[in-house]
């Protein structure tokens, strides 16, 4: 698909759990392709000029997921570059539905690279009390979740950054041009039917 084509229509949208590396992975992958990276957590946030662990402490996690569902379905249908979802962002039916179609890919990861990446101290409002037993309790009800949404899944235990978004631009890139040719290889059998 050619940039021109594009309107409104993320080129990618990574998804996957907190210490994933969506966001990290996004910055290499937009700028190696020249397009923006946005990022709902981001979203969220300016929207409401502070940041998400008092938006939750302040007015609760339904609160928080109501602003992540209305910014992840505003960014898919506005923005053109690389998507990173916040980490529970495919918990929710709605964005689950509006993520059909669209090129996501799961960036996964394993307990103890998560728990490395996102720190024992971490700040994260659903991780506040014992770290590791959290991780493992989203990691385990999560993981269908960002493997039914995917088309792509890109491992990133013991992977640099670098080396993920070389994998996630390699395949994402593959995948167009197999749509591309897909689609070209129908129209002209199209053609010979008439
Ligand atoms: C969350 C992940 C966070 C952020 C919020 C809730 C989750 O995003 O949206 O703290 O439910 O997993 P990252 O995955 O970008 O850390």
């Amino acid at each position: 698909m050619s940039q021109e084509e594009r309107t409104g229509r993320p080129r990618v949208v990574l998804v996957g759990p907190m210490g994933a590396g969506k966001t990290t992975v996004g910055e290499l992958l937009a700028s190696s392709w020249g397009l923006g990276l946005r990022d709902t957590d981001r979203d969220v946030e300016d929207a409401e000029g502070r940041p998400i662990s008092e938006i939750f402490v302040d007015r609760g996690e339904k609160y928080f997921r109501d602003l992540e569902r209305a910014a992840v379905a505003e960014a898919l249908g506005t923005h053109d570059g690389v998507l990173a979802l916040g980490g529970g962002a495919v918990i929710d039916h709605a964005t689950r539905a509006a993520l059909k179609g669209q090129r996501v890919v799961f960036l996964h990861v394993g307990l103890s690279d998560a728990v490395k990446r996102v720190g024992l101290g971490s700040a994260r409002p659903l991780l506040l009390g014992n770290v590791r037993a959290r991780v493992k309790a989203l990691l385990d009800e999560r993981q269908p979740i960002y493997r039914e949404v995917a088309t792509i899944t890109v491992e990133t235990d013991g992977r640099s950054p670098e080396d993920v978004a070389d994998e996630v631009r390699h395949r994402v890139e593959h995948a167009e041009h197999d749509e591309a040719s897909g689609s070209a290889d129908a129209a002209a059998s199209e053609e010979g039917e008439r």
